[in-house]
Order: C-alpha cells, then structure tokens, then sequence
C-alpha cells in the first residue's frame, strides 16, 4: 500500500463503504455497462485490457471480467477496494491509487472512471492532474471513458432525501442544495446510516459526500491541457437511455469520450 494524502473523498468512502452497494442496488450495471460498450464500439474501440480508476466496490469492473477483458482497478478508499477484493476475487490486480496521481500503471485499451467518481475532484486542476495521469495509461488510439453530474442532478438528487430502508438499517442521503444550484459550485449531502445493533439500539454513521460541478467547457478546456480532445458528450437519463446531445437540465449525467489530442 502506497502512502496518501488523505483526500475528504477518501474519508467519504471509507465511512460508506459497507453501505454502497446496498445504496446502489438498483442501479442496473450490466444494462449500463451494454451502453457504454456500444457507444465505445461506435468510436473504433478495440476490446482490450480496461483501467477501472475509482473502481469503488467492482461493480463498475465486474462487467468487463464478465466479457473475458483483463480488469485493474484503483481507488483512493480502501473500505471500497476491500469490497472490490470480496466481489472480484484474488487474481484481479486492485491499486489503491488517488486518481490525481496515477502514475503509470500500465498500457490499457480502455480507462473507465464511472458511476459519480470525477465529481469527487474539488476543482479543475485536481480534474486536469487526473485527466493526464489516465491519458498518460491509455495505448495509442485507446478511449477515456467517464461520466460527470449535470447541473439537473444537482438541483434534484443533491437538492431531497433518499431513503433506502431495510431491516437491519435504514440509509438517508440527504442532498443540502436547492433549485439554485450553480454551474461549477461545489454541493453537498449526508448519508446517513442508522444501523440495528446486537440489543435493538440504533447507531447512527455520517458521512460528508462534497462534489464540484464540472460544466462542459471546463471538462473541454481540461482535457485540452491533459492532452486529450473530446470525441463525445452524450447525456443520460436516469433510465439508461443515452441522447446525442447533452442538456445539463434534463440529463442526470454526461457521459465523456475523450481520446489522445
Ligand atoms: C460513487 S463511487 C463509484 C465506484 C464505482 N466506479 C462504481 O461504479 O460503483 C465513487 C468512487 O470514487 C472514488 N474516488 C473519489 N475520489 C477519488 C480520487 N481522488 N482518487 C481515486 N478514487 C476516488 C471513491 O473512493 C469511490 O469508490
């Protein structure tokens, strides 16, 4: 294990780790995953050996494997890389890497950094620093693939409470911000989880998820000085259908591919 700088996405993570995937249940990885595959073939990916940066848990590396590509993995949290060790198992490699200081890890057919990972970065050079270090372990004519939250989702998701409620706990993301969210503010929410104990008692874990809106001309300006160009910006509903243009109020996500300049 590498030394860190303790990152406040770090701290984040560790706290919400044995939660994540009961948080993100619903989400529909290997439908997504079909998407993105084909969107990837769309712009001349060859399938190859996949970097998955902020893999979180695996579940963003699991579909890939399942497809027979070799899968590393990094992440800054290591209660997230521990459950990407129970899901994938002991043969796949998993780093435990801040995405603004990669390094080179290798030579990948694709870098995928998905599912709310980049928005963790608190502002355009923490997103530059990463955008290099993942072109820097692309191989020639290889795409960059990720997603960011658009300004909808930070007026709606970031803006009500979610419950997710079960026996044995209850998770409440609380979102702080409103309707006036800006383009390019930072945003904040709670997840709280109140956790049955041995003698029926509730505890309660916080943790702080603190996020920086990206507009679309700062990730273009970013990837100009990390060496990259922009082969797309689609937008994506929250059912997992994509649209060719992206529109920051009715898209929950932008979903990036970038390539070498
Ligand atoms: C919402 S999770 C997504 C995880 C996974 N990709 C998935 O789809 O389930 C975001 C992940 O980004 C990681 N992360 C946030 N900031 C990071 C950074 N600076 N370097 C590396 N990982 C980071 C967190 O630890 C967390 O695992």
């Amino acid at each position: 294990m590498e030394t860190l700088t303790r990152t406040p996405a770090q701290a984040s993570f560790d706290a919400f780790a044995p939660h994540y995937d009961r948080f993100t249940a619903h989400h529909d990885y290997d439908a997504w995953l079909r998407t993105l595959e084909a969107l990837l073939l769309r712009h001349g990916w060859r399938p190859g050996a996949v970097l998955d940066v902020a893999c979180g848990t695996g579940r963003s590396s699991a579909p890939w494997l399942a497809r027979g590509l070799r899968v590393t993995g990094c992440d800054v949290s290591d209660g997230m890389l521990a459950g990407a060790r129970a899901r994938l198992g002991p043969d796949v490699e998993l780093l435990r890497r801040d995405m603004r200081a990669l390094g080179r890890i290798g030579e990948f057919a694709l870098v995928a950094c998905l599912d709310d990972a980049v928005n963790y970065l608190g502002d355009a050079g923490d997103l530059r620093e990463a955008l290099a270090g993942m072109a820097a372990n692309l191989a020639p004519g290889a795409p960059l693939l990720f997603d960011t939250n658009t300004l909808a989702t930070y007026r709606s998701f970031f803006a009500t409470a979610t419950v997710v409620e079960e026996d044995d706990r209850v998770l409440v993301w609380n979102g702080r911000e409103d309707s006036s969210f800006a383009a390019g503010a930072s945003a904040l929410a709670t997840l709280d989880a109140f956790i049955r104990a041995a003698d029926a008692s509730w505890e309660r874990e916080r943790s702080e998820h603190v996020q920086r809106h990206f507009p679309p001309g700062t990730i273009a300006a970013c990837a100009r000085d990390a060496g990259l160009r922009v082969l797309a910006g689609h937008g994506l509903h929250l059912d997992g259908r994509l649209d060719e243009a992206l529109d920051e109020d009715v898209h929950t996500k932008a979903v990036w591919v970038l390539a070498a300049a």
